[in-house]
């Protein structure tokens, strides 16, 4: 072990980490993902792109890894998910010197991207697990926790980032033709004219197939779109279908349950309510329930990873995907929703009901890369102490008069 975190500070790849984490890395605008996958753009300006810029971003999220606390580094599943990371910059620096027009070097490079990808499928549990353990063994103090949600939340966005990358390059350049047989529309993973509706209704009748697994009933769904810009006409926009497909599953699945939860035996349940509205600015999508609500004191608490309110599904049984438990559906989600400038919050009436609302930028200009950057206000998170609340501490009971001071 401490060899590993030798290496890592000193060694040869510790000397390649420094260096990338010194670039920022580049956002991509939705427009420069779809000129990617135009007719003139080729497999070559992609790959010497990557080959800088996934070193980069890999590097700079790495920067924040070794920032953790000792004894979360120290866990085996932190580790691992650590070790992925050193696979993968080294085997893109292979492509470091190679000749860019050498067809056998750019299609060795889209299928070393391609090992990458199913290297990193685990990451998001592996690094669940490390957490867990870290917690069961060292217990929580709220400075630690700040500060593990403030890394999680920017290394998942990192892992968003990179796997858009890859996926865009892969789909465009990995097979003969440049079409995806599955969606000839779509330039990669991006619907340039995706039918928000479409999405909304494919991810509930999915999470309706596991709500009724459960509980053997499902509320209905009750679809409305306001078109501002061309009434009438369905919203599409452009985006990632399969972003915008997790967003409101895993939205979905939080509705249904509360409102199962909430109805128990009953023989009806209230119907979860999408309203789908295109503005200027912003395309919004609305999930609302009658599931009985949340308390404002907790909503914040309900974005935090691994907070749930479901029992922990079992290890071994997640193959039969679970409905609720791991705490990461809200999160992710908004990550997901983040990721392209837009954003995902969550709206209670206690005792009734909850409005989940998701933002999307209208307009493809605005769709830009949100990726977090090493730089000296991101170290400052992990290494300064924060400080006591600057709010007072409501006291239960009033306090004596006499106390009261006058400045
Ligand atoms: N629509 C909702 N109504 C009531 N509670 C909700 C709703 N959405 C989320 N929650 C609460 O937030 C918690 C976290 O949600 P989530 O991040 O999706 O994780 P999980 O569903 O795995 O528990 C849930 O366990 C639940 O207690
Ligand atoms: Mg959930």
């Amino acid at each position: 072990m401490k060899l590993f975190r030798l290496l890592m500070k000193n060694g040869p790849i510790g000397k390649h980490i420094d260096y990338y984490s010194r670039f920022s890395p580049s956002p991509l605008s939705m427009k420069q993902f779809l000129d990617f996958g135009s007719e003139n753009a080729c497999e070559r300006t992609s790959f010497v792109f990557l080959r800088q810029e996934l070193p980069v971003r890999l590097a700079n999220i790495m920067k924040e890894i070794n920032l953790l606390p000792d004894n979360l580094l120290k866990t085996p599943s932190v580790r691992l998910v650590q070790s992925w990371y050193v696979q993968s910059l080294q085997d893109i620096l292979e492509f470091k010197d190679k000749n860019a027009d050498d067809d056998k070097v750019t299609y060795d490079f889209t299928d070393a991207v391609i090992k990458i990808r199913n290297r990193h499928n685990d990451v998001i549990p592996t690094m669940a697990q490390g957490v867990v353990e870290y917690k069961e063994a060292y217990g929580t103090d709220p400075v630690t926790s700040q500060n593990v949600q403030y890394f999680l939340d920017r290394f998942y966005m990192s892992r968003i980032s990179i796997r858009m990358l890859i996926n865009q390059h892969t789909l465009l350049f990995g097979g003969k033709i440049r079409v995806n047989p599955a969606h000839p529309k779509q330039i990669g993973g991006i619907d340039p004219h995706c039918r928000v509706a479409e999405v909304v209704k494919d991810a509930y009748e999915n999470a309706r197939r596991l709500c009724d697994l459960y509980y053997m009933n499902s509320p209905e769904l009750i679809l409305e779109e306001f078109n501002v810009k061309e009434k009438g006409k369905p919203i599409t926009v452009v985006y990632v279908p399969s972003h915008l497909y997790h967003m409101v599953f895993e939205l979905f699945k939080n509705a249904m349950r509360a409102t199962m939860e909430l109805y128990g035996d009953a023989l009806e349940y209230p119907a979860v309510h999408v309203r789908i509205a295109l503005g200027t600015e912003d395309l919004t999508v609305k999930v609302s329930d009658r599931g009985g609500g949340v308390p404002l004191r907790k909503i914040d608490r309900l974005f935090t990873y691994t907070y749930s309110t479901a029992p922990r599904p079992r290890m071994e049984t997640t193959r039969a995907t679970p409905l609720a438990g791991y705490g990461y559906g809200l999160p992710i989600s908004r990550l997901y929703a983040r990721y392209f400038q837009g954003d995902l919050k969550l709206y209670s009436l206690e005792g009734y009901g909850t409005d989940a609302v998701i933002y999307i930028r209208a307009l493809s200009t605005e769709s830009i890369e949100r990726l977090p950057v090493y730089n000296k206000s991101a170290w400052r998170h992990y290494k300064t102490m924060h400080e006591a609340d600057d709010w007072c501490v409501p006291s239960k009971e009033p306090k004596d008069m006499t106390t009261f001071r006058s400045f």
